[in-house]
């Protein structure tokens, strides 16, 4: 038997660093051999817990699955490791010490009796391990990652159209994923809306989210659909704080009756994920007479953003995250496409349009509420293969399955500016991958002040029951 042992004190508590490490797929931030880590099982995490880790060696990559074997929250971590070539069993005991915690990490290896007596012969590169790992551990602990900010490569990937578009695709996550930063920050109890949390990308963030602790109301239109999510991520998390609120947000009269209810509720939010979209095939106006791409993909986070305004300034620090959509880049603003008023309807165009337009809407309101605290960052979740685009984009679903993203790499930006302690240290910003991105690919694309200016006076111009006034030009 061999065995690590390294120490380290954290400035966070004991009950925060258990946290952390129970939900063992950490180890991909922290330990410089672990590549990829995933959970095998669902339900709270506890002794039981199952998870996979992919570990780097000199000669490849093994996998070692992990079982958490002992749980005692703010105090002890067992696990149990076994792969093919070595059996590990990991003792983690915390304790406070100051405004901290005391790490205590001894790991006891189980080699062949060749690979044991090499190692005991070339001690130095395990115990260099050790030491890797544990600083690993002590600067993700730490969360103090500087504010996000491009990459020269990414900058110079978005000035051309196809290396920008290829970071749509499940390569262009990966690509980010090998520079992000750890991830430690705390959200247990924090407040978040989510929008459209019953398919695609909302589901997989409100799981993520659950699973990080988060307290979640679900914005659904439909409440047995609705009941059954709620109870799935509680089966799935053990995170009992999850709620219910309904809303058709296609209908503006909804969404400003949910922002009475979640007022009149008075619990502050801390984030505000505006998700729900659809892109329609066909032209429809809505009850209220406005044309549904419009209602759904901009007045509806728009009205929604403004109403729970005084519950995001209650939060110590609000978040608002708008999805948009790559499909932005196709398009320069055009009132009358955006309003449904031009002579032919194209459900691409008007998509893309609402998105531009919820870009440029994030802007402004994250100049608007900069002095308030209030962030507020939009995010674009590459190609995903989802329900929705499954059902409005079967051609282009087909055309690109090998190179689509998964509902969790599409969703993982929308949960790292939820979640991430510096995600909201930046305002105004499009994110793709963790990254802040540009907003336009095209020259032709860009609108000037005038067309921000009209934008906003047909937003700020919107009273319910009115319709869409007709534009003059
Ligand atoms: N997947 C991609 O590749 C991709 C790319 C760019 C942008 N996006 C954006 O990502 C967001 C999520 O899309 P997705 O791909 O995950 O689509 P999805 O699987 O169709 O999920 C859309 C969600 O929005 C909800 N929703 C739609 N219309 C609604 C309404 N009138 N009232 C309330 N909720 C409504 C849906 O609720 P129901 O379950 O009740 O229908 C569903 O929960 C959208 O804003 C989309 O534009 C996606």
């Amino acid at each position: 038997m061999l065995e690590l042992h390294e120490q380290c004190t954290v400035t966070r508590s004991p009950d925060a660093v258990s946290h952390y490490l129970a939900d063992f797929t950490s180890a991909a931030d922290w330990d410089p051999t672990t590549v990829a880590a995933e959970r095998l099982d669902d339900g709270p995490l506890g002794a039981g817990s199952r998870f996979a880790l992919t570990c780097k060696l000199p000669l490849g990559s093994i996998r070692v699955d992990y079982t958490l074997t002992h749980f005692e929250p703010g105090r002890c971590l067992c696990l149990q490791g076994q792969s093919s070539l070595f059996s590990v069993d990991d003792e983690i005991t915390l304790r406070a010490e100051g405004e901290g915690c005391h790490i205590d990490y001894r790991a006891r290896f189980q080699f062949p009796a060749p690979m044991e007596r090499y190692l005991r012969r070339h001690p130095a590169r395990f115990t260099a391990m050790g030491r890797r790992t544990m600083a690993g551990l002590a600067t993700a602990l730490q969360d103090a990652n500087p504010p996000p900010t491009a990459q020269a490569d990414t900058v110079r990937a978005d000035r051309w159209l196809l290396p920008g578009l290829a970071h749509f695709t499940r390569y262009g996550y990966r690509r980010g994923q090998q520079r992000w930063a750890p991830c430690s920050t705390d959200i247990r109890g924090r407040h978040m809306v989510i929008t459209g949390a019953t398919s695609g990308l909302g589901e997989a963030c409100a799981r993520a989210l659950a699973q990080a602790g988060a307290a979640l109301t679900l914005v659904v239109r439909d409440r047995p659909r609705g009941k059954a999510l709620v109870e799935s991520l509680q089966a799935a998390s053990g995170n009992s704080d999850i709620q219910l609120a309904l809303a058709d947000l296609s209908l503006l009269g909804e969404v400003d009756a949910l922002c009475e209810q979640l007022v009149a509720r008075g619990r502050p939010v801390d984030v505000l994920i505006n998700n729900a979209g659809a892109l329609f095939n066909d032209k429809t106006i809505t009850t209220e007479g406005i044309e549904q791409s419009y209602a759904l993909l901009l007045l509806s986070p728009w009205r929604l953003t403004l109403g729970l305004q005084p519950l995001l300034a209650q939060s110590d620090a609000g978040r608002v995250i708008n999805v948009v959509s790559g499909g932005m880049y196709t398009q320069r603003l055009n009132l009358r496409q955006l309003t449904g008023q031009s002579a032919r309807y194209n459900g691409s165009v008007a998509y893309a349009q609402a998105k531009r337009a919820l870009m440029l809407a994030t802007r402004h309101l994250a100049e608007q509420w900069r002095e308030q605290g209030i962030v507020v960052n939009a995010m674009h979740p590459g190609w995903a293969d989802t329900p929705g685009v499954a059902s409005a984009l079967p051609t282009f679903r087909r055309l690109t399955a090998p190179v689509l993203r998964n509902a969790q790499q599409g969703a993982d930006t929308m949960v790292w500016l939820a979640r991430a302690r510096e995600a909201g240290e930046v305002s105004g910003e499009l994110f793709l991958d963790r990254e802040p991105r540009s907003t336009h690919l095209l020259e032709r694309t860009r609108e000037g002040e005038q067309e921000r200016a009209a934008l906003l006076q047909l937003l700020d111009g919107y009273r319910p029951g009115q319709g869409i006034p007709s534009l003059s030009n």
